[in-house]
C-alpha cells in the first residue's frame, strides 16, 4: 500500500497565495463586471527590461542553429551568468563572494524551500513571525515539527516580530541551530540595520549556526546605508547562505531564474561533529536533483548586469517605488499605521481588526486584492499586506476605491 508523508496532514489545506486566488475568483465569477485591481501576491506587471528581451531573442536563435545550439548545461549555471552575478551583486560592494560560490536556479522560493534538505532532522529551527510561508512550510513537510496549534507548530522557536520592535525580532532565548531571516521583509517590509544583521551574524558564529538569508528584494533598499547583503556584514561568509532572486528587481516571475550563495566558508557538522562544507553538500543536492535554468534564461539574466541593463532596472524598480510611497501615504491618510514601503515594494499595514476580514472587506466592497497579514503567522493577525507591483494608475485607483468605502 502506498502510504503518504503523514507530515503533509500537519500543513494547513493550501498554500496561502493559492488560497487567496481562490477568493478571488470566486468573486470575480459572482461579480464579472467588476474589475478587479490585485496588489496581493507580490507579482511583477511590468515587461521585461529592453537589454533582457533582446539577450532572450538572440540566445533563442543561438538554439536555432546546430553549431551554436545548447544542451544541458552546467547544474550550477554557466560560467558567463555566475561571474557577472559574483562581479555585479557582490564584488562591485566589496564582498568577497566568488563565481563558483554562486548557484544559479529557477527561484528562491524553491532554494529557500529546498535548503533544508542537506540538515539533519533533529536540529532547532527558527523562524521569524511573521514569515513567507515557506519557509515553515517545508519544515513541516521535513518531519521537523510537531502538529500546528493555534496558528503555530510545535517545535519551532518563533521569533516574533511586532510593532514594538518594528517587526525587526530579535535573538531567540534559546538556542538555535538553523535561521531564517528575510530583509527587507516580505511581507512587513521592514529593513534591518548593519548593525541588526551583525547581532545575528555573531550570534550563528557563537553557536555554530547557519542563517538562511533571503534577499529576494535587495534591489529595493534606496537607503545607502542599510545592507543589501548579509555579506555586507565581517564574518557572514562563514554562517550565511543567502538568496537571491531576478523576479522582483527585473520582472523574471514568470521567466524564472535566480540564484543561491553558499560561501565555501559555510561549514555543517556531521552527528560526531566533524566539520563539513556546506558548499559541497549543496554542490551534490543541486546536481542530483536540478538541471539548471535554460540558456536563452541566463542569457537573459546576464544582461541584468549591462550597462543598460542596469538603467532599465533601475528605472523598474523606481516605477514601483513610486507606487509602495503613494499607498503608504494614503493609507496613513486614511488613519492606518504602515510600515514598509520605503525600501520594500511591500506596505504593512495595521488593519485595526480581524485581517481576513479586512482582506473580504477590500474585496467586496472595492476589487481590491490585498494579502491577510493572518496568512504570515499569529503575529500577522490584525494586518494586511499591500503590493506595490501593478500599474501605477491602478495603484492610484485603488487607492481612490478605498477612500471611498472605508
Ligand atoms: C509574495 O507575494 O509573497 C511573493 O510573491 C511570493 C513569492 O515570491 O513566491
Amino acid at each position: 500500500m502506498i502510504k503518504i508523508n503523514e507530515n503533509f496532514n500537519k500543513l494547513q489545506a493550501s498554500y496561502l497565495f493559492s488560497d487567496i486566488a481562490k477568493r478571488v475568483l470566486q468573486f470575480q465569477t459572482a461579480n464579472p463586471d467588476k474589475q478587479i485591481i490585485k496588489l496581493g501576491i507580490g507579482d511583477v506587471t511590468r515587461a521585461l527590461p529592453d537589454a533582457c528581451i533582446e539577450a532572450f531573442h538572440t540566445a533563442v536563435d543561438e538554439m536555432a542553429n546546430d553549431g551554436t545550439f545548447h544542451g544541458y548545461g552546467p547544474e550550477q549555471g554557466y560560467d558567463f551568468l555566475r561571474e557577472a552575478i559574483a562581479k555585479g551583486d557582490f564584488q562591485s560592494r566589496g564582498c568577497n563572494i566568488e563565481a563558483e560560490e554562486v548557484f544559479v536556479s529557477d527561484g528562491a522560493k524553491c532554494d529557500s524551500g529546498n535548503f533544508q534538505e542537506i540538515f539533519a532532522n533533529d536540529i532547532r529551527v527558527a523562524i521569524p513571525d511573521p514569515v513567507y510561508p515557506v519557509y515553515v512550510d517545508t519544515n513541516v513537510m521535513a518531519g521537523r515539527t510537531g502538529a500546528a496549534a493555534d496558528g503555530r507548530y510545535t517545535g519551532l522557536v518563533y521569533l516574533e516580530g511586532n510593532k514594538e520592535n518594528g517587526f525587526i525580532p530579535g535573538l531567540p532565548s534559546e538556542p538555535v541551530d538553523l535561521i531564517y531571516l528575510c530583509f527587507p521583509n516580505n511581507p512587513t517590509g521592514a529593513t534591518a540595520t548593519k548593525a541588526q544583521l551583525k547581532a545575528w551574524v555573531d550570534y550563528a558564529k557563537a553557536n555554530k549556526a547557519l542563517i538562511l538569508f533571503d534577499a529576494a528584494y535587495e534591489a529595493f533598499v534606496q537607503d545607502d546605508n542599510l545592507p543589501r547583503s548579509i555579506y555586507e556584514i565581517e564574518g557572514a561568509q562563514e554562517v550565511a547562505v543567502e538568496f537571491r532572486s531576478f523576479s522582483k528587481n527585473a520582472g523574471f516571475t514568470g521567466t524564472r531564474c535566480a540564484y543561491t550563495v553558499v560561501p565555501k566558508a559555510c561549514t555543517a557538522y556531521t552527528a560526531s561533529g566533524e566539520p563539513v562544507s556546506i558548499h559541497g553538500l549543496w554542490n551534490r543536492r543541486h546536481t542530483t536533483k536540478f538541471n539548471s535554468v535554460s540558456y536563452p534564461v541566463q542569457r537573459a539574466a546576464e544582461a541584468v548586469y549591462s550597462e543598460a541593463g542596469q538603467a532599465q532596472i533601475s528605472e523598474l524598480i523606481t516605477y514601483y517605488m513610486k507606487n509602495a510611497k503613494y499607498v503608504r501615504e494614503h493609507m496613513e491618510s486614511l488613519g492606518y499605521d504602515c510600515i514598509g514601503g520605503e525600501n520594500s515594494p511591500y506596505i504593512w499595514i495595521d488593519a485595526k481588526g480581524d485581517s481576513w476580514a479586512f482582506f473580504d472587506k477590500l474585496l467586496n466592497n472595492t476589487g481590491v486584492v490585498c494579502t491577510p497579514g493572518a496568512g504570515f503567522g499569529k503575529c500577522g493577525e490584525g494586518y494586511v499586506r499591500i503590493s506595490a507591483f501593478n500599474s501605477f494608475e491602478n495603484v492610484q485607483d485603488a487607492m481612490n476605491r478605498i477612500s471611498e468605502a472605508i
